[in-house]
């Protein structure tokens, strides 16, 4: 098992760069298994979610060659089955739009249900309905047997479709699945997060006719081919961008932020300067720092859809909240069980309260040092902050979660002053948790 060490109380300082976002990234990739011929991407992230989508891509026939520095050519052209149905499949959340591509490529989809209930029910009844409205059969709860969902079409025909939740994986799903349809599909009340933009811009740079994305309206005019042949770079990770400015905040630090994307840290921005903190930003950078004897003012939150503020950064900025002088509030709205990492802060001497979706935060608090678990993904980078600020060592065990979605984690937060190193320790009993 792979577990960090912390040794807490260092001031980070220096510059960070963010990679490429891990939800565009697995929506991209997806969508290039639908293409008519290669293309490249660039700004791969190399995480874990990444390998595993991978690995899935090719057990369907796409041929994959890594070209170094973050850089892939794919190639789906020998692609030889409908059926996603590698045991990965079941790790990742994003395999679902496989679900899209394979429907797209083949008119049938066969693929083991995603996994993923570490934070809430995570139906996938959305994608189902909107397949149904193009066409789709085996699109019904009751359809579903043994895990497997089998959907198949005779035709895929452009739909109107209102989401009666905005969800950013129907979102995507249904943008695959009406690449090629016949026809206009029009999604409404579509989920607007950069990632969905950012698989919308592959697919138009591929040969799709995609308009409206990153707006709630967004409208597919199907075409027969998508030729594919281009390079295409993925947008920098939003959520890994938010998590070092709150780390340079946790630590009072002074950090320049470097590849981001100013426009996607708003809803973090505008919180933090309420707080207290100095925020600098260039054109794809962000500066956090604060004055000494700055006191950090206590404040609400509450995540959204984007542009509200993201759940992926729910837990991260929960500790920065542990910090400041007063009570807080962290409402969380998107997911209906996304505080399981609260025991574990307040074995570091955080106080929170929670009542169903509405954490009370009363600080400041001085984190001390203490072996904690990385129950999920985002969970885990909030230990990691927590460990940051902590007075002591803290060791955080099952951290390979972390490495599903923040690359090289351990060397970034080195370089910039962090006291972190990688350990690996005997495997030990905890709840088993998914993923994003
Ligand atoms: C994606 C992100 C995840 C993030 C979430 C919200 C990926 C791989 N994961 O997850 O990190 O936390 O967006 O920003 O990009 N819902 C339904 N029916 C459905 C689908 C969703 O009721 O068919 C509900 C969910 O229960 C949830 C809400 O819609 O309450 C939002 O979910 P959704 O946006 O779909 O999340 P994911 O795409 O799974």
């Amino acid at each position: 098992m792979t577990s960090y060490r912390i040794v807490g109380g260092k001031r980070l300082q220096g510059d960070v760069n963010i990679s490429g976002s891990k939800n565009a990234v697995l929506g991209i990739l997806a969508a290039a298994m639908m293409l008519d011929g290669p293309c490249k991407i660039e700004n791969v992230p190399d995480i874990n979610d990444v390998h595993a989508m991978l690995e899935i891509c090719e057990t369907i026939g796409a041929q994959i060659t890594p070209c170094g520095d973050g850089v892939y050519e794919i190639d789906p052209t020998n692609i030889n089955t409908y059926e996603a149905t590698h045991p990965k499949v079941k790790n990742i959340r994003a395999s679902y739009y496989l679900l899209g591509a394979l429907l797209t490529r083949f008119k049938k989809a066969t693929m083991f249900m995603p996994g993923g209930c570490n934070f809430g029910t995570r139906p996938i009844d959305l994608h189902l309905k909107g397949f149904r409205k193009m066409g789709a059969q085996g699109t019904r709860a009751t359809d579903i047997r043994d895990g497997i969902i089998r959907i198949v079409a005779n035709e895929l025909n452009g739909a109107h479709i209102f989401l009666d939740v905005v969800s950013v994986g129907a979102t995507i799903n249904l943008m695959l699945a009406a690449t090629k349809a016949n026809g206009l599909t029009v999604i409404e009340n579509a989920a607007k997060e950069p990632h969905i933009v950012d698989v919308a811009n592959f697919l138009n740079a591929m040969g799709a006719n995609i308009k409206g994305a990153g707006t709630d309206t967004i409208r597919i005019q199907g075409v027969p081919v998508l030729p594919g042949g281009y390079s295409y770079s993925v947008i920098p990770d939003q959520i890994e961008a938010g998590t070092y400015m709150i780390a340079a905040a946790v630590t009072r630090g002074d950090v320049t932020i470097h590849n981001l994307i100013p426009k996607h840290m708003e809803p973090l921005t505008v919180k933090m300067l309420e707080m207290g903190f100095d925020i600098e930003q260039g054109d794809d950078w962000i500066r956090v720092s604060i004055d000494e004897d700055t006191e950090l003012e206590p404040t609400n939150f509450k995540t959204r859809p984007y542009p509200g503020f993201p759940t992926d950064l729910q837990p991260q900025a929960t500790v920065l909240l542990c910090l400041a002088h007063g009570m807080s509030q962290m409402h969380e709205n998107v997911w209906d069980n996304r505080f399981q990492y609260v025991p574990e802060l307040q074995s570091m001497g955080a106080s929170i309260s929670v009542m169903e979706r509405i954490a009370l935060i009363h600080g400041p608090v001085q984190f001390s040092g203490a072996r904690v678990t990385a129950l999920d993904l985002r969970a885990g980078a909030a230990m990691v902050l927590a460990g940051l600020a902590a007075e002591g060592t803290t060791t955080i065990t099952f951290a390979n979660r972390i490495e599903r979605g923040y690359e090289k984690i351990v060397e970034k937060l080195r370089g910039i002053g962090a006291e972190i190193e990688h350990i690996e320790e005997d495997e030990e009993h905890v709840v088993p948790v998914d993923d994003e």
